[in-house]
């Protein structure tokens, strides 16, 4: 009975499954040598002991910025080998979007002891900075998806940051990279940081071609599978698939899945017919991702859970009556009218919803109607009402 296991493992296509893993960073990066020389232009100063150096990268989803402050960070430490000591700390302020939770990851990567409790935010970087200085290290800091941080604890965390060594007579004890889909991430910060960051340090990423969506899924398919089980063909056309986006995630998961499929039905070669656009994004929003949101953003999302857990769309007119009566169980003060449309279209921003415009039922106008095809609404409204009940 249990024959229908055999074909796990089996790998007639598949030999090597680290190069789909989420984390997994490729040895060498498809066409973007320009981005890499124009980073490390930005790092020149790197070797002085007493210096430190700044980028900010913005680009479109899937566009390689994670990627690239990854490869660049190892190469980076590799290069200054015997030169100088750098710690890397990458920190994804999706999952750790307040000023403490972000400390508290540095913290951790430089020192695998507990970090000390109870400290404000300034007496934590002091005393990151203090344990750089005592093992003589310098810190490459990757703040990856960094507005989501602003966006809820405002930049304080980057000004500081950047004043680290500022009245101190050691110098140079963090690099920063804001890394950002947010092409106007600049706009978010005062005019003290810009000149800080240095308004001229900003890599600008663009998304990736068809022929650069094929040649990456051709590096992953050339580690991961077995010789002439991928042809030229299926390489081509997952390029043209994923070319709509420009997005190497979804490159990546169209060769994974077709992978599978050819494998499931006992193939030792990938066809065209394997490639399909898969549900894997539909998984690509995480419930956690709500743990993030303000309590304003919660309190709307629960209200247009709960009627999207029995109806398909609801109209903004509706979702915001339901915000008011969740405000009122969780004795809040529900905000403007302006205000909530701004959460609406945060929550369209970060995948949670989506929203088309179409014709009113009352009236002439047209209004927005709401739809979740990413996040099962039950789940989420269990979750938010779980977290507000604390
Ligand atoms: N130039 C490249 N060469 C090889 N693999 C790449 C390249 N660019 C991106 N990838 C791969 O594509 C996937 C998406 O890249 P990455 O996570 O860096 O995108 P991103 O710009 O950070 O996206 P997001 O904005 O969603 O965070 C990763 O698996 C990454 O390894
Ligand atoms: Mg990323």
């Amino acid at each position: 009975m249990s024959g229908y296991l055999d074909r796990i493992g089996a790998g007639k296509v598949l030999v090597n499954r680290e190069p789909f893993s989420f984390d997994w960073t490729p040895d060498n990066l498809v066409g973007r040598d320009r981005e890499l020389t124009e980073l490390a232009s930005l790092f020149t100063h790197i070797e002085n002991q007493n210096s430190s150096c700044r980028a900010v990268i913005t680009g479109p989803v899937g566009s390689g910025k994670t990627v690239l402050t990854r490869r660049f960070g190892h190469d980076l430490l590799g290069h200054l080998e015997g030169k100088r000591k750098i710690s890397l700390a990458h920190v994804n302020c999706r999952n750790h979007p307040s000023t403490s939770q972000v400390l508290q990851r540095i913290a951790l990567t430089l020192d695998s002891g507990h970090p000390e409790r109870g400290l404000s935010s300034g007496e934590m970087i002091q005393s990151i900075r203090r344990n750089l200085i005592s093992h003589n290290c310098h810190l490459l800091l990757v703040l990856d998806e960094v507005d989501l941080l602003i966006r809820r604890d405002n930049s304080d965390l980057i000004y500081k940051l950047l004043r680290i060594d500022e009245g101190q007579e050691k110098q140079g004890s963090i690099s920063l990279i804001l890394v950002s889909q947010d092409p106007m991430l600049l706009k978010l910060f005062e005019p003290a940081i810009i000149s800080r960051l240095g308004a001229s340090n900003i890599l600008k990423m663009s998304p990736y071609d068809k022929k650069g969506l094929t040649d990456i899924a051709r590096q992953r398919a050339n580690i991961a599978c077995r010789n002439g089980s991928v042809s030229e063909g299926v390489l081509e056309k997952i390029g043209v698939m994923a070319a709509e986006s420009g997005d190497a995630r979804l490159a990546i998961e169209l060769l994974d899945s077709s992978i599978r499929r050819a494998e499931s039905s006992g193939r030792g070669e990938v066809l065209i017919e394997d490639i399909e656009q898969s549900s894997a994004r539909v998984a690509a929003i995480e419930p956690s991702q709500v743990d993030g949101l303000s309590k304003d953003q919660k309190l709307i999302m629960l209200g247009l859970c709960r009627r999207l857990k029995k109806e398909a769309e609801i109209n903004t007119g509706d979702a915001e009556k339901l915000y008011k009566i969740v405000c009122e169980e969780y004795e809040t003060k529900s905000r403007s009218y302006t205000t909530f449309w701004k959460h609406l279209k945060f929550l369209e921003n970060q995948g949670l919803i989506e929203t088309r415009s179409g014709k009113s039922n009352v009236g002439r106008g047209r209004t927005q109607y709401i739809t979740m095809n990413n996040v099962a609404p039950a789940n989420l409204a269990e979750r938010i009402e779980k977290e507000l009940q604390r």
